[in-house]
């Protein structure tokens, strides 16, 4: 069933789990995320991002996700509005089916931040919608922010507990050292997330639930895989698997995951192609990446976010 991220956290928080949030942009992506969900009965959360809303329209992905629904009537999902960038699109989100909402004013001076997340807030509690806000900024691409490498800020802990208090917010993201993208560390250099930083978070705001942006780990498999088919993706590096498991036994409850899903998918189209180029079919190139999909969100749920069997 849809329900809002209130109780996932709660239990995740307890439990020393995550939960995976994987972005939607397509009939492909939103099945290969629930299948692998509802067979290892795992909670999880489907988000779209502006850019999603944009390339699939945003009723055909709550039509989706209502789709999966009715096929795994017992699977909680919660569907999230990822980066949203101002007020208008989070009250879109939540006047039309999106049970929690993500408000990015991180880019914006600390007081503007608090002032747009609170008034999100206001209107989203009021119709029953959790909001996510974010605090620091990620280097790399964010939806409608780019942010460069130098640019990048950690979460001050000193300002936490204020943001969450005047806001009213529900989770808050923190940046750590995680970035968006497949390019999260320079190679040769050891990825190394700030673990201290998040525990000074933990220490000023215990119990509540924080969210990890940029946590793809970039598997070289399908990196590999993508290379060997014609592509070329030169040092994409994410962040360990290690520190990941590390994140989710903590106070981090919610894990977001784009890149892998998209390197899976691209992975698999590729690989047919060279490996058949007479196929035309684009359910033959497509199944493959629906496959990947799985099998990655699979992976995550068992081996790294332990969030299997908690649906
Ligand atoms: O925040 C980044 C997510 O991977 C979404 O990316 O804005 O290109 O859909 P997008
Ligand atoms: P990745 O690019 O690491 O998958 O991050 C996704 C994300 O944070 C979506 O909000
Ligand atoms: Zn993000």
């Amino acid at each position: 069933s849809l329900v809002t991220s209130t109780e996932m956290f709660q239990k995740a928080y307890k439990g020393g789990y995550a939960i995976g949030a994987f972005n939607i942009n397509n009939m492909e992506i939103v099945q290969g995320i629930t299948e692998a969900a509802a067979e290892l009965n795992s909670p999880v959360i489907l988000q779209a991002s502006q850019g999603a809303r944009k390339y699939a329209n945003s009723v055909y992905l709550v039509k989706l996700v209502e789709a999966a629904l009715e096929i795994h009537p017992d699977l909680p999902v919660v569907l999230h509005l990822d980066h949203g960038a101002d007020f208008e699109v989070c009250k879109d989100c939540v006047d039309n089916g999106f049970t929690s909402v993500m408000i990015d004013a991180s880019s914006k001076p600390f007081k503007e931040n608090i002032e747009l997340t609170k008034k999100v807030v206001e209107y989203a509690h009021a119709h029953g919608v959790v909001v996510e806000a974010e605090l620091g900024t990620l280097a790399g691409i964010e939806d409608a922010v780019a942010v460069k490498a130098e640019d990048s800020s950690y979460t001050n802990p000193d300002d936490v507990e204020e943001f969450v208090g005047e806001t009213g917010v529900d989770s808050l993201a923190i940046a750590i050292g995680t970035s968006h993208g497949a390019y999260k560390f320079k190679p040769g250099t050891k990825p190394q997330l700030r673990f201290d930083i998040l525990d000074e978070v933990v220490k000023r705001l215990p119990g509540f639930p924080i969210v990890l942006h940029g946590a793809s780990s970039v598997p070289q498999e399908y990196v590999k895989i993508i290379n060997a088919n014609g592509g070329a993706l030169k040092d994409a590096i994410g962040v360990p698997e290690d520190q990941l498991r590390q994140a989710a036994r903590s106070a981090v409850c919610k894990i977001n995951i784009d890149s892998d899903l998209r390197l899976g998918m691209t992975a698999g189209i590729r690989k047919t192609f060279v490996d058949d180029p007479s196929i035309f079919d684009p359910r033959q190139y497509l199944k493959v990446g629906r496959q990947n999909v799985h099998d990655i969100v699979a992976h995550k749920i068992k081996d790294v976010l332990g969030s299997d069997g908690k649906a």
